[in-house]
């Protein structure tokens, strides 16, 4: 049985949380106030779905999807996401996180800072440039003609092929765009980049 933590259970987790269940892998969903106010969301995602810790959900992850606002990154839990293969959705937005030179600057991306506190994790830029809606929107199964591709970057193989078969079973193709290096020119596209034809939304 495979299981898929979120360390951030916003806007982001919850839709990725929703396509998992549907894919039939367990969710374990936390955030920073506590599990118990994740109970009606828990509720809501059924009973694959429970509420932990950070830490306890990044050590129940088979994989480990970070969805936060970047400024509070430094408190992700190390030890817990040794090993993991991470899943990054972080942008950088200045007015909410506060400004950070090295990245105002071009030095870094994101995704270097994150890997950099993570040390021991295999981090995978990954669903940063979609919108939320669209993540439930655009889901589809491998054989459909529409299913669209996420673009991703990282810097391990096996972590990739890892992202590569778990977003899949998501709803996604995906688009290595290299490593993380190159992580920053996704932060700057909110919307797929790619579709085999123009997808019809739900309004
Ligand atoms: N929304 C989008 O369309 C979109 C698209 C692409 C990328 N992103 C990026 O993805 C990230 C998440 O976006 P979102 O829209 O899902 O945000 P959101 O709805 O505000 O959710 C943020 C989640 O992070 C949790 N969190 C905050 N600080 C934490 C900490 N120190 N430890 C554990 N959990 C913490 C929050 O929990 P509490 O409520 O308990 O604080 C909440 O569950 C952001 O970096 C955003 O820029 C968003």
């Amino acid at each position: 049985m495979a299981t898929l933590g979120f360390i951030g259970s916003g806007s982001i987790g919850t839709r990725i949380a929703q396509l998992a269940i549907a894919a039939g892998i367990d969710v374990v969903l936390s955030n920073s106030r506590g599990p118990e106010t994740l109970a009606e969301t828990v509720a809501e995602l059924g009973e694959r779905a429970r509420a932990a810790t950070p830490e306890e959900a990044a050590r129940a992850g088979d994989w480990v999807v970070v969805s936060i606002p970047l400024a509070p990154y430094r408190e992700l839990p190390v030890t817990a996401l040794a090993g993991k293969v991470v899943l990054d959705t972080i942008n950088y937005y200045p007015m909410r996180d506060g400004h950070i030179e090295a990245l105002d600057s071009g030095e870094t991306t994101t995704t270097e800072l994150v890997q950099e506190h993570l040390a021991g994790a295999k981090l995978v830029k990954a669903f940063n440039n979609i919108s939320d809606h669209h993540i439930s929107a655009l889901a589809r199964p491998t054989d459909a003609a529409d299913r669209s591709a996420l673009p991703i970057a990282d810097d391990d193989p096996k972590a990739n092929a890892s992202a590569v078969d778990l977003i899949s079973r998501l709803g996604f193709d995906t688009v290595d765009v290299g490593p993380l290096t190159k992580a920053g020119a996704l932060n700057r596209r909110p919307t797929p980049t790619r579709c085999r034809t123009p997808p019809t939304l739900t309004p």
